[in-house]
């Protein structure tokens, strides 16, 4: 038997009884995945069945307040997406009914590719196949798949596996057998294997390696970096450069960088933390009001304050930016 068949048989035996999947209504649906997007199915439940009370359809939920909405998401954490439910409610309602295609369906606001796939199968049968920490697991360990499914590789890789699993008439029952089946059957730790439907043909299990998959690419330690700025203010004009490649920010332009501590001037702005993928920026900026233009190394040149807007410069600057035009006003 086929992994699929295999997959949709075990989910009409053991595929959980939930309230949303008694219904077709995609707001209801809409909900559910939302909050599933980061709590459990025991604690979302009676968030799901108070929701449904007070607010049974989209229009009413669209006419509370946000504040409302807020207090009755009390307790599940991730308030943003109680802001981005309100918000879509709203958007729902302005397009007349809910988004029937994957497209449109993503452009409500707190919807990524998973949950418009797991809404747009369940409630409209669209086969969009869900990928998520279960589906790796699952499809790692049975198709002895090592790539890593925390790279664009994996995700690419996994992502077409379930969608060429996925029987197109029966989307929904399939992404929600994955979902179920990783979650109960194909366990992170002490998976059932003896008891497991999939055992026969599941690489990882002949060859010993089910606890070894999914492989993860070890993340790359967060690398700091202190950078010290001096913007410098000489009769209407400032230095800037273009920065090198090989490095963050390739081709943008930033005011004077030290990557160490110079001293003097007026300190404009401390300990501005910025985050990139990897990396924790510290960057200090300064104030630098001369008279005469200093010597700078080779590559900065002058231009008018009013210029820099001409160029790319990365968000960070442009937000140490905002505030100086602010203190100068
Ligand atoms: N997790 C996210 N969506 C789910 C669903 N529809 N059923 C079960 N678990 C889920």
């Amino acid at each position: 038997m086929s992994f699929t068949t295999t997959i949709l048989q075990w989910f009409r035996e053991n595929g959980r009884v939930l309230p949303w999947r008694e219904t077709r209504d995609a707001y209801a649906i809409w909900l559910s995945e939302i909050i599933l997007q980061q709590t459990r199915i025991e604690q979302g439940r009676p968030y799901w069945e108070r929701f449904m009370r007070r607010w049974p359809t989209v229009n009413e939920l669209a006419a509370a307040s946000e504040d409302e909405v807020l207090r009755e998401w009390q307790g599940l954490g991730y308030y943003s997406r109680a802001r981005n439910l309100h918000t879509a409610a709203r958007q729902i309602v302005a397009h007349g009914g809910f988004p029937q295609t994957l497209e449109g369906i993503k452009r409500l606001k707190g919807v990524g590719d998973y949950t418009a796939a797991a809404i747009g199968s369940i409630a409209f049968g669209l086969p969009a196949a869900v990928v998520d920490g279960n589906v790796y697991r699952l499809l790692s360990r049975h198709y002895g798949i090592t790539t890593p499914v925390n790279t664009t590789e994996g995700k690419k890789e996994f992502a077409a596996l379930a969608q060429s699993l996925l029987p197109a008439h029966e989307a929904s029952a399939f992404n929600q057998a994955m979902m179920d089946f990783g979650a109960v059957q194909c366990t992170p730790h002490s998976p059932q294997c003896p008891q497991c439907p999939l055992a026969e043909s599941c690489v990882a299990l002949r060859e010993g390696r089910v606890e070894q998959l999914p492989v993860k690419r070890k993340t790359l330690k967060v690398q700091e970096r202190h950078l010290t700025y001096v913007y410098i203010r000489c009769h209407g004009e400032t230095a800037i450069h273009r920065r090198p490649a090989g490095d963050i920010w390739q081709g943008l332009y930033e005011p004077w960088l030290s990557e160490h501590v110079p001293c003097g001037a007026a300190l404009l702005r401390q300990n501005v933390k910025h985050v990139l993928t990897h990396r924790v920026l510290y960057a200090d900026f300064w104030l630098w009001d001369v008279q005469e233009k200093p010597a700078l190394p080779e590559d900065y040149f002058w231009i008018a304050e009013t210029d820099i807007e001409q160029y790319g410069v990365p968000r960070l600057i442009e937000l140490l930016l905002e505030e100086l035009w602010k203190q100068s006003k």
